[in-house]
């Protein structure tokens, strides 16, 4: 018996307090990427600003490497750079997982959890039964999101169905009530709610199949974000995932309908790579805050089955995002938050010079942050690869040509361990030059790859599985003379 009770407390504590107990150096683990030091984690959960504390929840399995038990795990940090990991927040409980949702601080206890003047968290999630239910529930903190209580009559809106998940709430001040976007993930659209407590819903509008409708349409996210160049204009701005990719619409919201104001058959997306998903934008930023989002960067057609251990899946440096209007449809620009600079160490930087074939770099890194200008030479072919060592690499290239950016991972690392990974491997997306300069901001991270080009037109993230020699920098050029107008390179500091 006392062995029993042992065990117990021993699990118990190390569910509930167990994050921390990584080294964060196993091969493979990305070390200025939030990720968690033990077991599974995918969808960034209740993203929300509180009295100068980012938190960050996700969907997380305390029990394995695999996904299951889905509970929402927790973590907060003060500037999105350095994380620290809290006890699990809401648990999987009575054959209720938890599933994804949203986070808001009810300021003005609409909801009346808040107690003697404390404030509530109120967390929205969906709770998910097996094959039989998906409907939505809630369940408050009155200590800043440490402890949770699931509301005593959950769940709070249930059309009795098998697919219906993933809420997204914020408040919408004009209108003095909260919006709910939920999905309809097999019949493709987004249903918008509104209530006034957080605990009734009434049913506002729906968005109609647009854009990418194929796959499973999951995790809606609407945010509102600043217009690039045009000081105090703002769009909305929806994102959905499906089929390991994500898809946005920008338009408007008037507290009621979203309306789409691109072409409707138009598919554009946060990230052309394969490995970013169920992205969602931070409730509640200061005011002069620029609206954020972070990404799970994983793909749920290997997701299960990557090499890496005690851990699985990651998070994607947050990103800023604004739009602008490029040929007369708005674009989604992405940039990573600037606090992320306070990262970067040794500096390297290289100058005008021309690229012949190929140049290896005098710098050796898995973990670096990387800026180059580069002016393609007509018809060639040029980039960088890195994770590179004899024949392997991976490669950020632009076809001068076709006008296209494209990362490939064919050359690069172990990718036997599943089929789905070793079938996609390059990945592409049409990017016009300009003043014929290619501007790209690359992330690695030991496993991560993310690419920004543009100032954030195009983003494409992609996970690889090198060797830790794998970790030479190579400027390529197919042919003609492209230029490296310049480079900087900075080491990133370790945030673990
Ligand atoms: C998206 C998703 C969501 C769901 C969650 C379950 O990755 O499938 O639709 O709520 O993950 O873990």
């Amino acid at each position: 018996m006392r062995v029993l009770i042992f065990s117990l407390c021993f699990a118990f504590s190390f569910c509930a307090f167990g994050q921390t107990n990584s080294s964060y150096k196993e091969q493979y683990r990305p070390r200025f990427h939030f990720s968690p030091a033990i077991n599974w984690c995918n969808d960034p959960n209740g993203l929300v600003y509180n009295n100068g504390t980012y938190h960050l929840f996700y969907q997380h399995n305390p029990f394995g490497n695999v996904w299951g038990h889905m509970t929402w795990a927790h973590a907060v940090s003060k500037d999105l750079v350095y994380w620290k990991h809290l006890p699990i927040a809401i648990p999987e409980e009575n054959g209720i997982m938890i599933f994804s949702g949203t986070c808001v601080v009810d300021k003005n206890n609409t909801s009346g959890f808040g107690k003697n003047g404390k404030v509530p968290m109120v967390a929205v999630y969906t709770g998910h039964i097996e094959n039989v239910n998906q409907s939505q529930h809630i369940a408050y903190s009155l200590d800043n999101g440490i402890t949770w209580t699931k509301y005593n009559r959950n769940p709070v809106l249930d059309l009795g169905k098998k697919d219906f998940r993933d809420p997204k709430i914020f408040w919408c001040e004009p209108k003095k009530f909260w919006v709910m976007a939920l999905m309809f993930p097999v019949e493709h659209f987004v249903q918008f709610y509104s209530s006034k407590n957080l605990k009734e819903w009434n049913h506002l509008s729906d968005f109609s199949p647009a854009g990418d409708t194929t796959g499973v349409w999951e995790c809606p996210d609407l945010t509102q974000v600043t217009v690039e160049g045009m000081p105090g204009k703002k769009k909305w701005v929806l994102q959905t995932s499906q089929n390991g990719s994500m898809q946005y619409f920008v338009g408007e919201f008037d507290g009621t309908t979203f309306t789409n104001e691109n072409p409707v058959n138009k598919i554009v997306r946060p990230d052309y790579g394969p490995d970013y998903y169920a992205a969602i934008a931070y409730n509640q930023l200061p005011a002069a805050h620029l609206p954020t989002s972070i990404g799970w960067l994983n793909n749920w057609n290997y997701a299960n089955d990557i090499p890496t251990t005690p851990w699985k899946g990651a998070m994607s440096l947050p990103r800023n995002m604004s739009v602008k209007k490029i040929n007369n449809e708005w674009v989604l620009l992405q940039k990573p938050v600037a606090a992320l600079q306070t990262l970067r160490t040794k500096e390297w930087e290289f100058k005008n010079e021309t690229i012949n074939e190929t140049k290896l770099l005098p710098v050796k890194s898995q973990q670096f942050e990387m800026e180059i200008m580069i002016e393609p030479s007509a018809l060639s072919t040029s980039g960088v690869r890195i994770a590179k060592s004899g024949n392997s690499f991976f490669e950020i290239g632009y076809d001068a040509a076709k006008q296209l950016l494209y990362v490939d991972r064919s050359k690069s690392g172990v990718r036997s361990f599943n089929k789905a990974f070793e079938k996609r491997s390059r990945f592409e997306t049409t990017l016009a030059l300009h003043n014929r300069q290619l501007q790209l901001h690359i992330f690695f991270d030991h496993s991560i790859v993310e690419v920004f080009a543009n100032n954030g037109e195009v983003v494409l993230t992609a996970q690889i599985f090198p060797g830790e020699s794998d970790n030479g920098i190579e400027l390529f050029n197919s042919s003609g003379k492209s230029k490296l107008l310049k480079s900087t390179l900075w080491k990133m500091k370790s945030i673990w």
